[in-house]
């Protein structure tokens, strides 16, 4: 295996959350925090990840389950130095190990890459990452002697003078994977808080003549931790800011940056536009040369090029290239829209296929169904997929011409070419290039409604 490994500390119990999801679930930017922490790590070239689990262990492990991640897990929580000795055994043939928090997504795998190599060419038994902050409240101090760390004082056991340096403890270490875990098996709980202080490794490295260094990042945002909602927030609003400007930077035109949300997991096209207020969600792909106006939502679709998307929602969907929809259409999961389609305003569609230069343009619900080539699906069309038990299927052929305010009560299939006379209510099949009318013939009855008004009225004025 190559690279170092990574060992990720997440058994904390995130009271401050107030929630019944483990902290390190709760989503940034559309990902589980500790997903962030992982996805940088793995940048970075780490070749094993191990998480430290412990409150809703089982969820953290299913919700990663596909990520090839080890679990190590930590029953109590006593403390960092005893949740990185629960991963003595996963870790223990590492050659470099490097410790993250899963509360802390917003570090980069550019800062981890920078460490690590840092640490691999200076070959020291540990190296700190550290940051200088305006407020270092609540943060072990760096206590330094040059480049080297003497000691890192936990804000509860520092002195009034070691409260004043500012340069902080992220947390995050590079370790020399052979000394860590024996060094780590002398730290004692005699502090303030009566917990195994992963802190305390510097110190007895350095009473056995071994080189701690620090590593100082330039950037403090990075090692912004998450423990309440608030902070959970402020850690959204800046990965946010830095997705956005990657795809600005990648060429894609955003109106108005800041009304927007999209997530992680997304990729978008250049020369693309993006108007405010839209929202790009879970693995939403994007193609070149897209419109997608304010206010839609887009959640795990694939997207063509050269599409325009209006006011709509589109979700679990595949939209091809040249399609126009909306505004104000409803997508639902399942619906694959073909070529040069038009779905057009206040049309709701449900595991639905249309294909190539087909148009439904306003009114409709098209649910269980499958469109053909060029055809044209009138004004308030219903697509009568349920019975109240099951779902049935619709099958429109090629070249069909439905026409408004028809029900098609499925299952049925209109074959190739036919036409549906307006208002007609579809049971049976329709024969290739027929036409079907399924309503009342008209009647006209001559003189009927000045006979009624004479009835009532015994006058002979008109209505009104
Ligand atoms: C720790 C550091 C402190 C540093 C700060 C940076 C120690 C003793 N102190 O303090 O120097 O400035 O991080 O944020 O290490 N965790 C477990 N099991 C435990 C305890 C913690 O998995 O038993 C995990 C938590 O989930 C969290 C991380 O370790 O992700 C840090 O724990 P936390 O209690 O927040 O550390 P601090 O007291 O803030
Ligand atoms: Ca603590």
């Amino acid at each position: 295996m190559t690279g170092f490994t990574a060992v990720i500390l997440a058994a904390g119990e995130g009271t401050r959350m107030k929630s019944d999801v483990p902290k390190v679930l709760h989503r940034v930017c559309g990902i589980p925090m500790l997903g962030h922490v992982i996805n940088a790590a793995r940048k970075a070239g780490a070749g094993r990840v191990i998480a430290v689990v412990g409150r809703g262990a089982d969820e953290v492990r299913k919700a990663f389950e596909s990520q090839n991640i080890e679990f190590a897990i930590q029953v109590e929580q006593k403390g960092t130095g005893h949740a990185l000795m629960q991963a003595r055994e996963a870790a223990k043939d590492s050659d470099t190990l490097m410790v993250l928090y899963g509360d802390m997504p917003l570090i980069t795998a550019e800062s981890i890459a920078a460490m690590v190599k840092f640490h691999g060419e200076r070959r020291p038994a540990a190296t700190v990452m550290t940051a200088r902050v305006k407020d270092p409240t609540g943060y072990g101090r760096i206590i330094r002697d040059g480049d080297r760390v003497a000691a890192i004082r936990e804000e509860k056991d520092a002195s009034p003078e070691e409260k004043a340096i500012d340069e902080i403890n992220s947390g995050f270490y590079c370790f020399d994977g052979s000394l860590v875990f024996e060094v780590l098996s002398r730290v004692k709980n005699d502090n303030r808080q009566g917990e195994y202080y992963l802190t305390d490794v510097v110190e007895i490295f350095n009473d056995q003549g071994k080189d701690v260094l620090a590593f100082e990042i330039g950037d403090p945002l990075e090692l912004s931790g998450i423990n309440d909602r608030r902070q959970l927030a402020c850690a959204q609003n800046i990965m946010q800011k830095r997705i956005i400007e990657h795809w600005m930077r990648e060429g894609v035109t955003f109106i108005n940056p800041d009304t927007c949300m999209v997530d992680a997991g997304v990729k978008i096209g250049r020369d693309t536009v993006i108007y405010p207020g839209v929202f790009l969600e879970g693995s939403t792909e994007i193609g070149e040369g897209c419109t997608v106006i304010g206010n839609s939502r887009i959640k795990d679709s694939k997207i063509g090029n050269y599409v325009e998307i209006v006011m709509s929602q589109i979700q679990e969907s595949i939209v091809e290239d040249k399609v126009k929809i909306g505004p104000f259409a409803n997508l639902r999961p399942g619906c694959h829209i073909s070529e040069g389609a038009r779905i057009g305003d206040f049309v709701e569609m449900k595991n639905a296929r249309v294909d190539a230069g087909s148009k439904v343009p306003h009114l409709s619900y098209v649910g269980d169904a499958v469109i053909g080539k060029k055809v044209n699906i009138g004004a308030g069309t219903i697509f009568v997929n349920y019975d109240g038990y099951k779902k049935h299927q619709t099958i429109v052929e090629d070249g069909a011409f439905i026409g408004c305010n028809s029900n098609l009560i499925a299952p049925v299939t209109v074959k190739a070419g036919s036409f549906v006379a307006a208002g007609s209510t579809i049971t049976r099949e329709v024969p290739e290039d027929s036409l079907a009318i399924a309503r009342a013939r008209q009647e006209n009855i001559i003189g009927w409604a000045q006979k009624r008004r004479n009835k009532i009225e015994g006058g002979n004025q008109k209505n009104g």
